[in-house]
């Protein structure tokens, strides 16, 4: 055979190969975008009651079809309700520790929600799907007697963030505060620090969740912000969450860095709950 042909085939399997790896990895994107199906937290969730809360055990059920589960964890005491968009590993159960704290020292309720795919909910998660999530829980709170009568907290952690932005921009006259933890700019952003091989192929990602898009676009400069970025962050680069403290409209935004917080620890870093709870306490929200 002649060395040109050879040449060609070669180089013809390898084509095959790497656009077979390229369209794995664009079908099976969100497995490693949402890591549901990690640490067995598909088959069981812990429940409030394990944490000596009161709570309700709700199914939502969304536009298109899917089943959420929720845990309405109320305070009869609470001025606010905290909606809590989880971060993308785990189950609404790992929440539940620091759901008592909340509940306990702060006096808040709690809302507490399983996006599709997670947890006890059906469904796979994408961002579309996700986005029609947040919109139904945020149905379902805006017409309870209970939660409409209170103020209103989303609190967001990695992906949490990226829905908590979201849903700030949709249902702005709604949100009370935002408080958002080491979150990104988007998806696409983050492949090139986590997968330093794949920061070519970065936008194939189907999955984008832009909030640098998206907090540009929240209409209200009076709406309260509070970023807390763990300076160690080996997920999200650090500079994600400066630069959407810096393009986030509001008038009304405090930055805070924990310089050893990594993206999980940030939150039993030193002082986390103390600026919190001021934050809260300024915004009569506590
Ligand atoms: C609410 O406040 C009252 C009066 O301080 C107290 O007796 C009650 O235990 C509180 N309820 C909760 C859920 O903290
Ligand atoms: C929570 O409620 C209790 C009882 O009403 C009150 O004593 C306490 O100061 C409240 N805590 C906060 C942080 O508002
Ligand atoms: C962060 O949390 C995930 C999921 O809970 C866990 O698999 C991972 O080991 C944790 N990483 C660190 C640095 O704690």
């Amino acid at each position: 055979m002649h060395l040109y042909k050879i040449g060609k085939m070669v180089l013809g399997s390898a084509a095959v190969i790497v656009s077979a790896s390229l369209g794995a990895l664009y079908l099976y994107q969100n497995k490693l975008i949402y890591p549901s199906w990690a640490q067995g937290a598909r088959d069981h969730v812990d429940t409030p009651d394990q944490y000596g809360l009161p709570y309700e055990d709700l199914t939502l059920t969304t536009s298109d079809g899917v089943l959420l589960k929720a845990f309405d964890i109320r305070n009869e005491n609470s001025t606010a309700t905290m909606l809590v968009l989880c971060p993308n590993a785990g189950n609404i159960g790992y929440f539940l520790p620091v759901a008592r704290f909340l509940y306990n020292e702060f006096n808040l309720s709690i809302f507490l929600y399983s996006y599709r795919g997670y947890g006890l909910s059906t469904g796979f998660p994408s961002e579309r799907g996700l986005k029609i999530d947040a919109d139904t829980v945020m149905d379902h709170l805006t017409n309870s007697e209970f939660h409409k009568s209170r103020k209103l907290i989303l609190y967001g952690r990695s992906l949490g963030g990226a829905n908590a932005i979201y849903l700030a921009r949709k249902f702005t006259d709604i949100c009370d505060a935002i408080i958002l933890e080491n979150t990104f700019l988007s998806i696409r952003k983050v492949i090139p620090y986590v997968f330093p091989m794949l920061k070519n192929v970065a936008f194939m990602c189907h999955e984008v969740w832009d909030s640098e898009q998206e907090i540009v676009n929240i209409q209200d400069d009076t709406l309260p912000f509070l970023f807390l970025a763990g300076l160690r962050d080996e997920i999200v680069p650090p500079p994600h969450m400066k630069l959407l403290y810096k393009l986030c409209p509001s008038s009304c935004k405090r930055f805070i860095e924990f310089p050893i917080g990594s993206h999980n620890d940030t939150i039993i870093q030193d002082g986390y709950w103390v600026v919190v709870k001021e934050f809260l306490q300024k915004h009569n929200l506590i």
